[in-house]
């Protein structure tokens, strides 16, 4: 399947902000890859297109969808937590709960990633398997759905305004660096 991220151009390093919101695009577009083979396969015998979808959508899960995270809890909400504004201060009981959703998020993709592989390697699942793996997959959906919104319109915004120039490009390097291209 030929991945089109969209015709959108995409953000740099010189805009995390924007970066951030880039992968979430990705994130959506992958989920979307996942909810579609487990209901399309269920588990039965993968046809060509469908194993290189799942094998695309787990090998991003498991190895670019992690440094995302590791973007937001390590370079974007510790310097919003240091920023004195009421605007952001709001925010934080928010940010607490994204980060639980984090930890949340990453067992289930670890479960996912689990029966997956299995699925790859098989050739075939169980159905109490593959029911899980579907029941996973549409729970992540609906968890970054709102997530991502509140990510996209209420903590980027308010980071894309509150956040100082050197604060920006110190974001863009440590995510550069997180993708070893620094
Ligand atoms: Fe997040
Ligand atoms: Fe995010």
């Amino acid at each position: 399947m030929p991945i089109v991220i969209g015709a959108k151009r995409e953000s740099d390093f010189t805009d995390p902000i924007g970066m951030l919101g880039d992968c979430h695009r990705r994130i959506e577009m992958f989920l979307n890859v996942l909810v579609r083979v487990a209901e399309q396969a269920k588990g039965a015998a993968l046809n060509e297109e469908q194993r290189g979808a799942l094998e695309t959508a787990l090998r991003y899960f498991r190895e670019a969808a992690p440094k995302h995270t590791a973007d937001e809890e390590e370079s974007l909400f510790p310097r919003l937590r240091q920023i004195e504004s009421a605007e952001v201060r709001a925010l934080m009981v928010r940010i607490e709960s994204l980060e639980e959703e984090h930890v949340c998020a990453d067992r289930s993709h670890g479960e996912v990633d689990s029966l997956g592989r299995l699925w790859l390697k098989d050739g075939m699942l169980p159905a109490d398997r593959a029911a899980r793996l579907l029941t996973l997959v549409l729970q992540l959906r609906d968890l970054y759905r709102h997530h991502i919104a509140t990510e996209d319109n209420e903590v980027f915004p308010a980071a894309a305004l509150a956040l100082s120039a050197s604060d920006r490009q110190a974001i863009g390097s440590e995510m550069a660096h997180r993708r070893s291209l620094r």
